[in-house]
C-alpha cells in the first residue's frame, strides 16, 4: 500500500447513511500520513455531527459557502488550493448529479469546481438509485471530466436490499486515495538533515560562527519533502522561514545540534549533514559581556563533537551524506572526508569567487564508493531536487545490494 505522507486531503461528506463511516475514513487517511480537513453538505449533518469530524480530523469542519466568518478564515478558493486531493465519501446520488452539472451552490461543489487537485467520489446509495439511467449518465459525465470513481461495492444495504451501491470501506478508500499521487522516490522514508551555521557563544553578545545562510540545507529539506519523505530539519541560526511540512528544530551551538540529531536520527533511513558546524567552541562562556582591557588576549577552544561521524558509528547507521566546502583540491579533500567519516556519499563544492556560501547558484561534485558525478551550476532549489533524486537512487540501489547479499548468505 502507498502512503499519504505530507499530503493534504479534503474529505467531502454528503448526505447518506454511509456518512456514519466518515470518522473512520478520516482516521484511516491520517494513519497513512495525511492531514485532513472535512467539508460537509447540509444533508450530511443529519447523519453525523460536525463535532465528531472536527475531533477526529483535528480541524474545524467547513459547511458554509459565503459565510463571512468562514470566508475570512479559509474561504472556498483557499480550501480548493489547500487540498492535494478531494475525496467525497459518501457521494450521494444527488451530490453526483450536482457535481456532474457543474453547480457551485454549496461549499463542497464550489471547492470541487475550483480545485486543480484530483477529485474522487465514493458513491453510496440504494441499488435502484445506482442503476437509474440518470445516475449512470451523471457518472459517465463525471468520468469524462476526469473525476475518479471509487466503487461502489456490492452487498447488503442499510435499506434492507442487496446489490450494488454500498460505499467502499474506509481503509480501502484511504488506499485508493494514496494511488491518486504519483509515487515519490522517498515515499515512506524519514530523512534527517542539518543546515545553517552553528553559534558558539563567547559571552552573551559575541560568538564564533561559520559563513552559511542555510539555503542549501533548507532547499534539500523541501525537495526531500516533495519526494514523499517525512523530514526533520535541525537548523542552526538562519534568517530563513521554516520550510512547509518539514519538522524544523532550531538550535544554536554544535552541541545542541548534536543532541537534537541524535534524538531523532534512530528512525531515519537517510541523514544529510549540510550544516557548517563550528569545529571548536570556547572552553568557557562568560555570563556577562567581556570588557576590553589588555592589548592581546587569547581564547582557549575545545573540539566540538563531529555529528556526521557520530551518526556513522550508529548500528544500524542510516544512509549518510556529507558536504565538503573546499577552496582547493576539491576531489582529493572530499574523498578523504568520505573515508575518514565512513559515509556513503559526499557532495563537494568549491567556495569563493561567486559560488558557494551566499550565492543562489552552486555546482556539486558527488563522490561515493561507486564513482564520481557532477551536478552543474544551477539555482539551489533545482540543484537540491537533482541531488535528492540522486541520493534516492543510490539509497535504493545500495539497499537492493544489501538484500541480495543477505539472500546469498542464507
Ligand atoms: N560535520 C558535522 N559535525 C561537525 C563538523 C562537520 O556533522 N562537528 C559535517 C558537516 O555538516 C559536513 C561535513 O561534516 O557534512 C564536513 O566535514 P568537515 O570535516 O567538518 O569539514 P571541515 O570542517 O570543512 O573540515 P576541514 O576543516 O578538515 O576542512
Amino acid at each position: 500500500m502507498g502512503t499519504l505522507t505530507n499530503k493534504r486531503i479534503l474529505l467531502g461528506v454528503s448526505g447518506g447513511i454511509a456518512a456514519y463511516k466518515s470518522a473512520d475514513t478520516v482516521r484511516r487517511l491520517r494513519e497513512m500520513g495525511a492531514e485532513v480537513r472535512v467539508i460537509m453538505t447540509r444533508g450530511a449533518g443529519s447523519f453525523i455531527t460536525p463535532l465528531t469530524l472536527q475531533a477526529v480530523s483535528g480541524h474545524p469542519v467547513y459547511q458554509q459557502l459565503l459565510d463571512t466568518d468562514a470566508e475570512a478564515g479559509m474561504g472556498h478558493i483557499e480550501l480548493a488550493r489547500w487540498g492535494d486531493a478531494v475525496l467525497v465519501a459518501p457521494a450521494s446520488a444527488n451530490f453526483l448529479a450536482r457535481l456532474a452539472q457543474g453547480r457551485a451552490d454549496d461549499l463542497l461543489t464550489a471547492v470541487c469546481l475550483a480545485t486543480e487537485a484530483p477529485v474522487a467520489v465514493a458513491p453510496a446509495m440504494n441499488r435502484q438509485m445506482w442503476n437509474n439511467a440518470a445516475t449512470k449518465a451523471n457518472l459517465a459525465t463525471l468520468q469524462k471530466n476526469g473525476v475518479r470513481i471509487f466503487g461502489p461495492g456490492e452487498g447488503s444495504q442499510a435499506c434492507g436490499e442487496v446489490g450494488p451501491g454500498r460505499m467502499l470501506e474506509p481503509a480501502d478508500l484511504a488506499g485508493r486515495t494514496s494511488e491518486l499521487f504519483s509515487t515519490g522516490v522517498l515515499d515512506g522514508l524519514h530523512v534527517v538533515l542539518t543546515a545553517g551555521p552553528t553559534w558558539e557563544a563567547i559571552d552573551p553578545v559575541r560568538g564564533l560562527t561559520n559563513r552559511s545562510t542555510g539555503k542549501m540545507g533548507y532547499a534539500l529539506a523541501a525537495a526531500a519533502m516533495e519526494a514523499g519523505a517525512s523530514v526533520t530539519l535541525v537548523s542552526g541560526p538562519t534568517s530563513l522561514p521554516d520550510p512547509e511540512r518539514v519538522r524544523t528544530l532550531r538550535v544554536e551551538s554544535a552541541q545542541e545540534m548534536y543532541d537534537a540529531v541524535l534524538a531523532h536520527v534512530s528512525s531515519a533511513e537517510i541523514f544529510i549533514a549540510v550544516a557548517a558546524v563550528a569545529d571548536y567552541r570556547p572552553v568557557t562562556r562568560a555570563s556577562e559581556k567581556a570588557k576590553k582591557s589588555a592589548e592581546r588576549i587569547s581564547l582557549e577552544l575545545v573540539r566540538n563533537p563531529d555529528i556526521l561521524a557520530s551518526v556513522a558509528e550508529l548500528k544500524p547507521a542510516p544512509y549518510l551524506v556529507g558536504f565538503a566546502a573546499e577552496t582547493e583540491q576539491l576531489e582529493q579533500n572530499a574523498r578523504r572526508k568520505l573515508e575518514e567519516k565512513k559515509i556513503d556519499l559526499i557532495a563537494a563544492n568549491r567556495v569563493g569567487a561567486d559560488l558557494g556560501f551566499e550565492s543562489d547558484d552552486n555546482s556539486l561534485l558527488l563522490i561515493g564508493r561507486h564513482g564520481v558525478t557532477t551536478l552543474t551550476a544551477q539555482p539551489k532549489t533545482r540543484l537540491a531536487r537533482s541531488l535528492i533524486q540522486y541520493i534516492a537512487e543510490r539509497y535504493h540501489a545500495e539497499r537492493r545490494d544489501q538484500n541480495s547479499r543477505q539472500a546469498h548468505r542464507r
